[in-house]
């Protein structure tokens, strides 16, 4: 049989995971982060929207707080949602690593590629989404989208008492540096096999597979992509649903 009988291989199938078990007390007292609104409807809901506006991904497994799993179902059911999507709702663990794990394990085995969103990053623009996941489609394990920083930024060592101000120890090149954002795009056998292979706590699922020493791309992110974490950053993420809603002409 010559090689164009064959029928072409089926497009990969893209899932999105995104753990949203953290407390978020960077943002002081009230709900979990990801229960918090922004313009009227909850940080959780946005995050599930601005996937589920991919056309691409056909599923979003949401990593719950363990005591909140039934309210985010319940929250999920309540707000409008594409209907070519599925939705699963799973309790997470006591680290991102181990609400990722989670998340993993419940997918379905049809899905290769899978992207890891972080709740907090409700507002990333459908573009970014998409270049993610064209990145992993081309061929790569591991796709960040990622930013030069504005700042400048120098590792210090501890300070000798409490209090005390901290030495610097390097100034590193800004020019090299990117600050990595959310999703995170993986061929699923690489992203699975990096979290049964390293144990230590990381703040990524990105450098999970550098432990493995495979290379990770980074493709360009977007400002709106911005994580919330601190009270400032509640303002700023009502800003731009505002500016979208105006240019939207709500
Ligand atoms: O704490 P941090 O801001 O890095 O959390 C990033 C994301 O990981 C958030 O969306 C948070 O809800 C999630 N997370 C989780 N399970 C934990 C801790 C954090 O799903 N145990």
């Amino acid at each position: 049989m010559s090689d164009d009988s064959l029928p072409a291989p089926a497009p990969a199938r893209t899932a999105a995971v995104i753990p949203a078990a953290g407390r978020g007390v960077r943002l002081g007292p009230g709900a979990p982060k990801a229960l918090r609104t922004l313009g009227g409807t909850p940080m959780l809901i946005h995050a599930v929207r601005a996937l589920a506006a991919s056309r691409a991904v056909s599923l979003v497994v949401v990593v719950a707080p363990p005591e909140g799993t039934a309210e985010v179902k319940s929250l999920l059911d309540a707000h409008a949602l594409p209907e070519r999507t599925d939705f699963l709702v799973v309790p997470g663990g006591d680290t991102r690593q181990e609400s990722v794990r989670l998340g993993l394990q419940a997918l379905p085995p049809q899905y290769d590629i899978v992207l890891v969103h972080d709740a907090a990053r409700p507002l990333v623009p459908v573009d970014t989404v998409d270049t993610v996941i064209e990145a992993v489609r081309d061929g790569a394990p591991a796709v960040v989208p990622a930013l030069p920083l504005a700042d400048t930024v120098k590792e210090v060592a501890p300070a000798v008492e409490p209090g005390a101000p901290e030495p610097v120890v390097a100034t590193l090149q800004r020019a090299r540096l990117r600050a990595v954002q959310t999703p995170q795009g993986f061929d699923r056998a690489t992203l699975v096999s990096a979290h049964e292979t390293v144990t230590e706590d990381v703040t990524d699922d990105a450098s999970m597979v550098e432990q493995l020493g495979l290379t990770v791309v980074v493709v360009p992110g977007h400002e709106e992509a911005f994580k919330v974490t601190r009270p400032l950053d509640l303002v700023l993420a009502e800003a731009v649903i505002a500016r979208r809603r105006l240019n939207d002409g709500f």
